[in-house]
């Protein structure tokens, strides 16, 4: 049995220490913002929080996560300045790859004090949309600093 901390919760799901993380928040938790792509840690579109830290959760063992605070899409709040600035800027298109590029900006711009947004973007050089919505993730991520620096952390 597998014990996760999940979005504040504790689950216990029954599978086996090497399942990625993936396809338990997706097929035991419903917890399906986190999206599956490429399935090889290339595309961030699973990206989730694991204590604090973005990683991808296709390339994750259900087995190293135990006792670690993982938060996807749905737990990060609704005002999060990433969100609320993904808003404003009507970033996503089919919005396939966007919680798992919210989750990575959101990350980015909390181990960034003060942010440098070229440098920001420069870091998520691997996220890959198939859209390609990224110049209005560019002008999102700027607008989420912005809101970060007015209203603080959340
Ligand atoms: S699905 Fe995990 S990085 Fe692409
Ligand atoms: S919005 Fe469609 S893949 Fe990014």
């Amino acid at each position: 049995m597998i014990s996760l901390n999940v979005n504040g919760k504790v689950y216990k799901i029954d599978v086996p220490p090497d399942t990625p993380l993936i396809w338990v928040l997706r097929d035991h938790l419903k917890l399906t913002g986190t999206k599956y792509a490429c399935g090889i840690g290339e595309c961030g579109a699973c990206t989730v929080h694991i204590d604090g830290v973005a990683k991808r959760s296709c390339v994750v063992a259900v087995g190293d996560v135990q006792g670690k605070r993982i938060v996807t899409i749905e737990g990060l709040p609704k005002n999060h300045p990433v969100k609320r600035a993904w808003i404003i800027e009507q970033v996503p298109q089919c919005g396939f790859c966007q919680p798992g590029t919210i989750m990575q900006v959101a990350y980015l711009i909390s181990k960034t004090p003060n942010p440098d947004p070229e440098k920001i973007i420069k870091e998520m050089d691997d996220i890959i949309c198939r859209c390609g919505t990224y110049p209005r993730m560019k002008r999102a991520v700027k607008k989420a600093i912005e809101l970060l620096r007015k209203g603080g952390g959340k």
